[in-house]
Formats: structure tokens, sequence, C-alpha cells
């Protein structure tokens, strides 16, 4: 990484921070290292350019094509994609001048991030105000990311449902919706328009993606179903519950003296099954499956079970318990086909776990 401060930016950040933390020598100008004519090879090795805060000077030296220090002369040599991340006042950004170098920079391919809005440096606030990194981070590995799921519809379930005894109690699991939101992420970095079925995830929303909230898996069967049938991928990664109270209370269960009360449970319709048997052509459904292994046979053995019983397209299986599966860890996980063979695996953060279930799933697009 490499990075390039205009002379401005370092009045905020000095030259030794950004020397330490990249560990290259930093120079703001052409003139700094004549001999390595840095604005040509910077222009060459780079794969990726993001210029964040960039200011309005910035926007509109670059619009007119200026390279009077070493980062405007580098954008004028690079053929990789940028992302600019606009910050300035309210005022600034809703200039017309800046408009103007704005579209200016956008009609020749640069891609240019909406500021977010919010309190400003001074006591103002609205738009202007510097992305969140995690917001800029999303955006710039679109950038960079095969667009291999351009075009497609996916749909991907997430969190874990609750089933409610009365008013105030419910039977729940711990699922975070972690795995989801990375599924989701990974898609739309790729291309894909996503639909998140969200239940009781506590995670705000993913850039660019769709979020249906529900609570029970009545709900989310009755989500997953209406947004399926224009999906060409939809994937169970929510952790929904098997069974539910038989008839929940109107009013709050009361503790008497002696005793507690008996729940009845009746199961609930599995809704990857449902979707399995409603699969229209070309469409690919993915099954998660959280095993634990037991006595009788170890995770891989379950899943392969699960795997010809369910008849989803690919089932991924991932092993759980204390410390492991659950939030965020890092994770191990097998994709098996329909037959139970095994045709991936991946081992490393949900975000990785994530390429990897897509990686799968795309040979089987049509
Ligand atoms: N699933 C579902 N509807 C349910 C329960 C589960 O669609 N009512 C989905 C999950 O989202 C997951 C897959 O089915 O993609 C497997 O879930 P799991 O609970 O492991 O499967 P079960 O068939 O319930 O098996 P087990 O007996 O191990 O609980």
């Amino acid at each position: 990484m490499r990075v390039v401060p205009t002379r401005a930016s370092l009045e905020f950040v000095g030259r030794a921070t950004w020397e330490a933390l990249s560990g290259e020598q930093v120079t703001t100008d052409v003139f700094d290292d004549v001999p390595a004519v840095e604005h040509v090879s910077l222009g060459r090795e780079a794969e990726l350019v993001i210029v964040a805060p960039a200011t309005a000077d910035l926007l509109a030296r670059a619009a007119a094509g200026r390279c009077d220090d070493l980062l405007t002369a580098a954008l004028l040599t690079v053929r990789c994609p940028v992302l600019m991340v606009p910050a300035m006042h309210t005022e600034m950004w809703l200039h017309p001048a800046t408009r103007a170098n704005v579209a200016t920079l956008r009609e020749r391919g640069v891609h240019v991030m909406e500021p977010a809005v919010g309190r400003l440096t001074g006591t103002d606030s609205g738009p202007g105000r510097l992305p969140e990194p995690d917001d800029i981070a999303a955006a710039a590995l679109t950038l960079v990311a095969p667009q291999d799921l351009a075009g497609r519809r996916v749909v991907i379930s997430a969190g874990g449902t609750r089933e409610p005894i009365d008013p105030v109690r419910f039977l729940g699991n711990r699922s975070t919706g972690r795995q989801g939101w990375a599924l989701a992420r990974a898609a739309a970095r790729r291309g894909a328009q996503v639909t998140l079925v969200a239940a009781n995830v506590a995670l705000p929303a993913p850039a660019g993606v769709r979020v249906v909230a529900v609570e029970t898996s009545a709900e989310l069967a009755a989500a997953v179903r209406e947004e399926a049938t224009a999906a060409d991928v939809v994937v169970m990664a929510a952790a929904v519950a098997d069974f539910r109270p038989e008839s929940p209370s109107a009013t709050k269960i009361k503790k008497v003296d002696d005793g507690a009360p008996t729940l009845r449970l009746v199961q609930t319709q599995d809704v990857l099954a449902g979707l399995v048997a409603g699969r229209r052509p070309g469409q690919v459904v993915v099954g998660f499956a959280a095993e634990t292994g037991d006595g009788a046979k170890d995770v891989l053995a379950h899943g392969a079970d699960k795997a010809r019983r369910k008849g989803a397209d690919l089932l991924v299986v991932n092993p759980v318990g204390e410390g492991v599966g659950f939030g965020d860890v890092p994770t191990t996980v097998t994709v098996l086909d329909a037959e139970g063979q095994v045709v991936a695996r991946s081992e490393g953060s949900k975000d990785a776990v994530a390429d990897a279930v897509w990686d799968a799933v795309h040979p089987r697009l049509r």
C-alpha cells in the first residue's frame, strides 16, 4: 500500500505517521524524488486508488486534469479503478462548481461516493461528512471484486427466529446473523441484487442490500417464499426454529408457588424443504447445516446425511458449539452437493466463507 498525501492533508496527519503505518517512504510532490518518476510508476503499479477524504479542491483539480502535486499527477497516469470519498461542508458539496466537477469525474468513470449526512467539523451538520470506514471499504472492494454475480437476484435468510411463549418470552437461538451478513456483502460486492430476510439481527444493513425484518419462523417462511419467486439463488443461512410453542399465551405466564408450566411444542414448517420442492428450473438453493457431531457420527457425516435428505443444490456444513461457529469468530466450513460429495472447503473469517460459497454457487448458475 502506498500513501500519497496532499500538502494540505499533512496539516492533519503528518508524514512520519503515514510512513510508519505504510512502511513506505511518503512523498507529496513530483519533484521530491525525480529519478523515480513516481507519478508514472504509481500509475503502472496501482490496482486501486482510494482518495479519502476527497476535498472540494482535490475534486476540482482532478476534474480539471491538473497535476500540481504527486497525487493529481498519479491520477492522470493510473489505469485502475479510482474511488473518491468526498468530505467537505454541505455548502461546498452542493455548490454548482463541485456538482459539475463530480459529474465530470463520474462521466470519466471515476467512482465518486456520496458523502454521509451528519455532523461536520464545526457545529454544522448535513451532507458532506466522510462516510464510515466500513462503507468506504465495501465500496472499494466492489471495484476490485469479480462481477460474476452481476444481474443475479439473490435472497439470503439470516439470524435466528424467535417463537413466542407469551408476550415477553420466546424460544430463540444463538445465531447473530453475521454469516448471512457476510454472504450479502460478498454477493453485493460481486454485482448481485441482494435481499436479506433477517430474523432478529442487530447489525446495520450492508451497503446496497435490501433488508426485510422478520421475527418468527412463520414470518420468515412467508417472506422467503415471496422473495424467492424472482430469485436466481436462495441461501438459507438463518437458524430457523424447528419447534414452536403450540399455543402462545396472550398474557404473561405468571409464576406460581410450586412447579412450572409445561410447554407443548409443535414442528414449524421446513422452509428449505419447501424451497427445494418448489425450485424453478435454473434456481440454485443453498442450505446451511450447523452440526455438533456426536458419539455416532462426526460433523461431516451428519452433514452428508442432511445434504442427501434435504436435496438442496449445496449444503454448507459448519461445526458449532461453545466458542465455535457463533458470532465474530473464524470458522471452517465444508460445502457439499446434493449427493453429499465435498465441493469446497473454506477456513477463516465469515467473509472468506461467504466468498467460498459464492464460488461454489457461480458454476451452477445458468
Ligand atoms: N431450515 C429451514 N426451516 C426450518 C429449519 C431449518 O429452512 N424449519 C433450514 C436452515 O435454514 C438450514 C437448513 O434448513 O439452511 C438446515 O437446518 P438444520 O436445523 O440444521 O436442519 P434440520 O433439518 O432441522 O436438522 P436437525 O435435525 O439437525 O436440526
